[in-house]
């Protein structure tokens, strides 16, 4: 604790101490404060040990309490015994899954991710002999048929990226714990008021907090939830990688949490309507939505996720580049922005963004051509957001 001493010191000195609190005691406040420092003044060291004994407050990288309180609530919502909080989902992801490999070993993984996810599975990790196998995971017996005696870690995202395809969890998570693996999910796309995996045999959840999560697309961060075993290991690793997440970062993420079912309920009420007249519409191939009846997992992710199918969708438009950027400039509300779930609609073009380092024979294996456009849904007037879609798909008229 920061000493409070009635001896006089020269200017330059008080300068340095003076102002470090304030006469009135600031007990319970109704929002919480934001600790921004980088370490906390140690009495002696026997306080010192005590801190260490009851992980307490020492340095920030290790912890911070804004990170604690957003932790307590990630390990609420995704029903998890503890968690991290990251610098971006990026560090969630690659945290829970180096803290859980090793040279030699095998991941086996869905072929539909984000795209940098499986950068890091197949070029980062592969550079340190890690093997890595991608499969569809929408067909069980593929991915039985590719568990290898070296598999340690199982890989899904609940609704992948950009495919908006529906991996059965608590499946996968059978087939990684038959063969002595562990099953990770990333549950950025429907968030834990739409699907927790952990309830469904998932043993780490990962989120981009940067999405849906925090949903006012202002900070970029992530988190990884499971048992006390395997979050230990992962906050180890993060403590020598330094991905904690800093503690303004963690209080505005709370913040935005705080809204999460509202937001979610409205985003998964206009993705349904808007998934449903763009299917009607006669310019559009194709759309991807769990939510429709032409969707491959519909009767399967009407029992998956029953408060609805989530804030994200894709669609296929002709392949014609001119026309789309025509149609993009058309739209008066959403707006091409290389993030997602945040309150307003915004497009995405997975060609030239969120899967542009992947090769395109990949790509193509994946479902992901020119004309196909994702669309995070946000929580505008839902006639206001399907009509304008509607007038500006006009583009593609002869
Ligand atoms: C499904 C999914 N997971 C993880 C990430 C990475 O999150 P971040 O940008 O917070 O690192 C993204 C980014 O778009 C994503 O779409």
């Amino acid at each position: 604790m920061f000493k409070e001493t009635d001896k006089k010191f020269k200017f330059e000195t008080e300068t340095l101490r003076k102002g470090a609190y304030v006469d009135f005691p600031v007990d319970n406040p109704e929002s919480m404060p934001i600790y921004l420092t980088t370490a906390y003044n140690v009495e002696d060291l026997d306080d010192l040990q005590a801190r260490y004994d009851a992980k307490g407050y020492c340095y920030n990288r290790n912890r911070n309490p804004n990170r604690g309180a957003l932790i307590n609530l990630m390990t609420y919502l995704e029903n998890g015994e503890a968690s991290i909080a990251c610098s971006s989902g990026m560090a969630a992801i690659s945290t829970a899954i180096i803290s859980n490999v090793k040279q030699g070993d095998h991941i086996l993984s869905d072929k539909t991710l984000y795209g940098e996810t499986i950068e890091l599975i197949e070029d980062l990790l592969g550079n340190f002999g890690v093997e890595s196998t991608f499969v569809d995971f929408t067909d069980l017996n593929e991915v039985k048929a590719a568990v290898k005696p070296n598999t340690k870690l199982l890989y899904a995202e609940t609704i992948a990226n950009p495919m908006i395809t529906v991996p059965d969890i608590g499946a996968i998570a059978k087939i990684a714990h038959e063969n002595g693996a562990i099953l990770v999910v990333d549950n950025t796309f429907m968030t834990a008021y739409g699907f927790k995996p952990l309830d469904h045999g998932a043993d780490l959840v990962v989120n981009s907090l940067t999405k849906f999560a925090n949903g006012h697309s202002d900070s970029v961060a992530g988190s990884v939830t499971g048992s006390q075993k395997l979050i230990t290991k992962a906050h180890a690793l993060q403590v020598l990688v330094g991905s904690s997440l800093d503690a303004f970062t963690a209080w505005l993420v709370q913040r935005g949490i705080r809204t999460l079912n509202l937001r979610l309920k409205k985003q998964m009420e206009n993705a349904l309507a808007l998934a449903k007249a763009l299917e009607k519409s006669p310019y559009v191939l194709k759309v991807n939505y769990p939510g429709l009846e032409s969707h491959p997992q519909h009767e399967f992710a009407k029992k998956q996720f029953p408060k609805g199918f989530g804030g994200m969708l894709s669609f296929v438009m002709p392949d014609d580049r001119k026309k789309i950027n025509e149609f993009m400039r058309k739209l008066n509300l959403a707006h091409y922005a290389m993030t997602l779930g945040g309150y307003r609609t915004t497009l995405s073009h997975p060609v030239m963004s969120s899967h542009s380092t992947v090769p395109e024979s990949v790509r193509r294996a994946m479902g992901i051509t020119d004309g196909l456009m994702r669309v995070s849904i946000g929580i505008e007037d839902t006639e206001d957001l399907v009509n304008d879609f509607i007038q500006a798909l006009e583009v593609f008229k002869k």
